[in-house]
């Protein structure tokens, strides 16, 4: 395909995904294939002689739609949201085309100066203290992380090498495997699994503190298990915070833990991968108490990051990298010291056209459309007295159940799921079976809660009904 071709067929492709959004609702939003459905749709190996673009879309509809779960239908309420506006799959468009791999400033200076300045605006968006911010001059700043859980991995493993080390500057002799074998790390009964994974990927035994009765992690337990693992010759080390837990949008109390990390020395990652978003808002940001947002990964102070991974072939070298202008400020010269990838992708672009064509009203408004609508879901259950809430709801997840047994519960998303036309999943809180009801898509309106609300209803009845309970 040439390039006047690809002009055409590109306009084409935009008119299938706008029809694609546009008709969305009227798809199941939940698809009704078994495991395994596609292998025998398609052929066992690829194509010797290409195919034409009009046979491969013909086959987005038979082979791939089919199988997709439509994470932007009006109907969707299960996980929690993911972003598809306008503006960002045109940023994407742009920015598939350059294809740069900015790994360094040389690698393509835009793609990794652009983003410098990105994590500044969000930053800046979300009123973090100024030790977050690059700046011209500062000492923090923010980087791209794939995802929530790469951002957790590496805040841990920049964390065990800082502490390495600082132990080793004290007793030099001290190995470093043996070091390892005494590092414990924290999270709550309520993080998410990455950060579980976190610690099996690094090697660190990583201990599960329990969170109070509401779902949060309180400055008490964390200091007692430090206490505890000190007492038998352990070396508490970093810990991972929640801000808008998955199960139930919890917040860990970070006004508590942080003192008790800085006197311990112990490194504090929060992971805010659903809720760092709203903090855009004012109104929310008493939520934060203190600070930042994963993936979008922002830290202090950048030279105990970008220090723990440091290796220098001559190959990704470039002559700027030492030079006068950019020795303070040479973060965004080799991007790859940040995290685990070398390549990247020029994602910053998308962000740019994300908060230049939203604004940052743009964007608090669709926030507080969400929350709002939460809040309506939430007026709708507390008026029928088979339900209860299981958890507050602050943002734009409403967790409840049916007051009964956690079968019924069980029963009841069962049914819900089946019929296809809203998808939620559950989860458990306190050994209770909850149903988790999330405002996803950003064409979600009133109409949608009360058609899922209805839904709910219906089947509540009907297996009350059946003698449930
Ligand atoms: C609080 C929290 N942390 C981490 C993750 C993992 O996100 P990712 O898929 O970006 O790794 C999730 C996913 O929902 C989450 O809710």
């Amino acid at each position: 395909m040439d390039y006047e071709e690809f002009r055409t067929r590109g306009k084409e492709m935009v008119d299938y995904v706008v029809d694609y959004l546009q008709s969305i609702e009227e798809r199941p939003v939940y698809p009704s294939v078994e495991p395994g459905y596609l292998r025998h749709l398609i052929p066992e190996s690829a194509p010797e002689q290409p195919h034409s673009f009009e046979e491969v879309m013909k086959d987005v509809e038979r082979v791939v739609m089919p199988g997709i779960t439509h994470w932007h239908s009006p109907h969707f309420h299960a996980y929690f949201p993911t972003g598809n506006s306008v503006p960002g799959m045109l940023g994407d468009m742009l920015s598939n085309a350059i294809s740069c791999i900015g790994f360094s400033w040389a690698a393509s200076p835009a793609c990794t100066e652009l983003e410098t300045v990105m994590l500044d605006w969000l930053g800046k968006m979300l009123n973090l203290p100024h030790q977050f911010l690059a700046g011209t001059n500062g000492e923090g700043g923010g980087v791209l992380q794939s995802t929530a859980s790469e951002a957790t991995l590496v805040g841990l493993l920049a964390a065990r090498r800082k502490k390495v080390l600082h132990i080793q500057a004290d007793t030099p002799d001290l190995e470093e495997r043996m070091i390892m074998t005494k590092l414990v790390a924290y999270m709550s009964d309520q993080s998410h699994s990455s950060v579980e994974r976190a610690g099996l990927i690094g090697g660190i035994t990583m201990r599960k503190l329990p969170s109070d009765s509401q779902l949060s992690l309180r400055g008490e337990t964390l200091k007692q298990a430090i206490e505890e693992d000190k007492a038998a010759g352990l070396i508490p080390f970093f810990l991972c915070a929640t801000l808008g837990t998955t199960a139930s949008c919890a917040f860990d109390s970070i006004l508590e833990l942080g003192p008790i990390c800085n006197s311990e020395k112990v490194w504090m990652h929060i992971d805010a991968a659903y809720a760092g978003s709203a903090f855009i808002c004012p109104e929310f940001r008493p939520l934060l108490n203190g600070f930042k947002t994963s993936p979008n990964m922002m830290v202090k102070k950048r030279s105990d990051l970008i220090g723990a991974f440091k290796v220098d072939p001559l190959y990704l070298k470039h002559e700027h990298q030492d030079s006068g202008t950019f020795s303070d400020q040479c973060f965004y010269c080799l991007y790859f010291h940040w995290g685990i990838p070398l390549g990247r992708r020029f994602r910053s672009l998308k962000m740019w056209f994300v908060f230049r064509m939203f604004g940052i009203k743009g964007l608090q408004e669709h926030i507080r459309k969400q929350v709002n609508l939460a809040h309506e879901f939430e007026g709708l259950l507390l008026q029928d007295k088979r339900f209860e809430i299981a958890s507050d709801v602050v943002l734009g997840l409403v967790c409840f159940r049916l007051k009964g047994s956690n079968d019924l519960n069980e029963m009841l998303i069962k049914r819900i799921n089946a019929g296809r036309k809203i998808h939620m999943v559950p989860c458990n809180l306190q050994d209770k079976f909850v149903l988790r009801f999330a405002v996803c898509a950003a064409t979600t309106e009133s109409k949608h809660i009360h058609y899922a609300w209805q839904i709910i209803k219906e089947l509540a009845t009907e297996l009350l009904d059946e003698g449930y309970q």
